[in-house]
């Protein structure tokens, strides 16, 4: 494995201080759509990514897809053995993958501009309104910023306004601050439940703190997301930069109990999701909030974590099984990560931090748009290949909505940075 990495290592390197030169084409129009065909030389080999073919089909996808999820009280969640139809949990679930859907719709209006899928994500959306009172666990923010975040952001929905605001508030009844941080759990899902647990999950929560706190909402929201930020920058890192997935916290001194895993290989292993979630969480709290040492933070998670991938940049479920070619991939980590770096290589000074950043996420989006992980003409989603949580014996080599979600989102990105 070490020598491995090494290899890896030293293609950065050689990747870094042989990039020559970037071009962008932009290619004649197709039915409305601008064609785009991006174009990077690095060291010799071309990056070329066809951006209007990813982004056509993702539509080609939810032309099949959307007539098909018709229920309003059930969520598309995964695909098992992509044989058969996203299966759906219900409204009453409250589970943190349903606003996933709503999102991947106002995307797709974002990229296509076609209002059909504005129409769409109102319908999907506006569902779970409910949601916006939930106390119980932190995914509030998972599941209401894809959905109504960006129903404000890209579909000009400014009476979403509120409901935001009231689930900024809900999700900040669970900051408990003589830890510093949001208790991510307290269902019996986990053996010590009664005690502070905080997932590395919990950074993409802060996203609607932040939302709120610059929207009308109370300016605490933003102390709680920095303060959450700040505890678990101290303790859920390990001095290599890769994350634990799970802390156990006394709730009244706030001393760290332990650190372990539930959707990672082992304890001390590196959960691949976990480590995007770092990577995504970071780079989202320094646009929020431009102090430099988010930046910093950022930046070490990702040179780790690009550090790590394979080939195809794509990672194994956890990195510490990738060194056996049978374990499954999780696409979903790569499209976080993806969505993320678009994002920090327009926030880093250095030109070629820049360019390491916007190359490895072109690379990325390459291989998720290559016929071994799109989901087009075999099954309903836009990715094949990712896994939720293996150690648990659930969702292993499945599509998953929030792998599509995040995907569309760095295509977005994508798009914005080159309009
Ligand atoms: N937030 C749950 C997961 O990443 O599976």
């Amino acid at each position: 494995m070490k020598n491995h990495l090494n290899v890896i290592h030293s293609a950065h390197l050689a990747f870094k201080s042989l990039f020559l030169t970037s071009l962008l084409i932009c290619a004649s129009s197709c039915k409305e759509s601008k064609k785009e065909l991006i174009t990077e030389v690095v060291n010799n080999n071309t990056i070329s990514i066809d951006l209007a073919k990813q982004i056509d089909d993702c539509e080609l996808q939810l032309e099949v897809i959307v007539p098909k999820l018709t229920d309003l009280t059930k969520h598309p969640r995964f695909i098992e053995n992509y044989q058969t139809e996203w299966q759906q949990v219900d409204n009453d679930e409250l589970i943190w993958t349903s606003g996933f859907y709503p999102g991947i719709l106002w995307y797709a209006y974002n990229v296509t501009g076609n209002e059909k899928w504005k129409d769409e994500a109102i319908k999907r959306t506006e569902v779970f309104e409910d949601y916006k009172n939930i106390t119980e666990h932190h995914d509030i923010g998972f599941m209401m910023f894809p959905a109504y975040g960006k129903g404000f952001e890209i579909g000009d929905k400014k009476e979403y306004k509120d409901i935001l605001i009231t689930s900024a508030n809900s999700l900040a009844t669970r900051f408990n601050p003589n830890v510093g941080a949001i208790k991510s759990w307290s269902n019996k899902m986990h053996p010590r439940w009664k005690q502070h647990i905080t997932i590395i999950d919990n950074m993409l929560n802060l996203e609607l703190l932040f939302w709120a706190a610059k929207n009308g909402g109370d300016k605490k929201l933003y102390d709680i997301a920095v303060k959450h930020a700040e505890t678990t920058m101290k303790n859920h890192f390990r001095p290599d930069y890769t994350s634990w997935h799970v802390l156990e916290y006394d709730s009244i001194s706030g001393v760290v109990l332990n650190r372990h895993t539930k959707q990672g290989y082992a304890d001390d292993s590196r959960w691949s999701r976990g480590q995007a979630w770092g990577v995504y969480g970071y780079t989202m709290v320094y646009k929020e909030t431009k102090d430099k040492k988010f930046l910093d933070f950022a930046q070490k998670l990702t040179d780790k974590y690009l550090s790590l991938l394979p080939d195809d940049m794509v990672p194994c479920w956890d990195f510490d099984v990738a060194n056996n070619p049978k374990e499954e991939k999780d696409a979903s980590a790569a499209a976080v990560v993806a969505s993320a770096l678009i994002d920090l290589s327009t926030f880093v000074e250095k030109k070629e931090d820049k360019e390491r950043y916007y190359n490895a996420a072109l690379k990325m989006l390459k291989s998720l748009g290559s016929d071994k992980y799109s989901g087009v003409g075999k099954t309903d989603s836009f990715l094949l290949h990712s896994t939720g949580a293996k150690s648990l014996g659930w969702e292993i080599d499945v599509a998953l909505i929030y792998a599509d979600y995040y995907y569309i989102e760095a295509l977005s990105r994508l798009k914005k940075l080159q309009d």
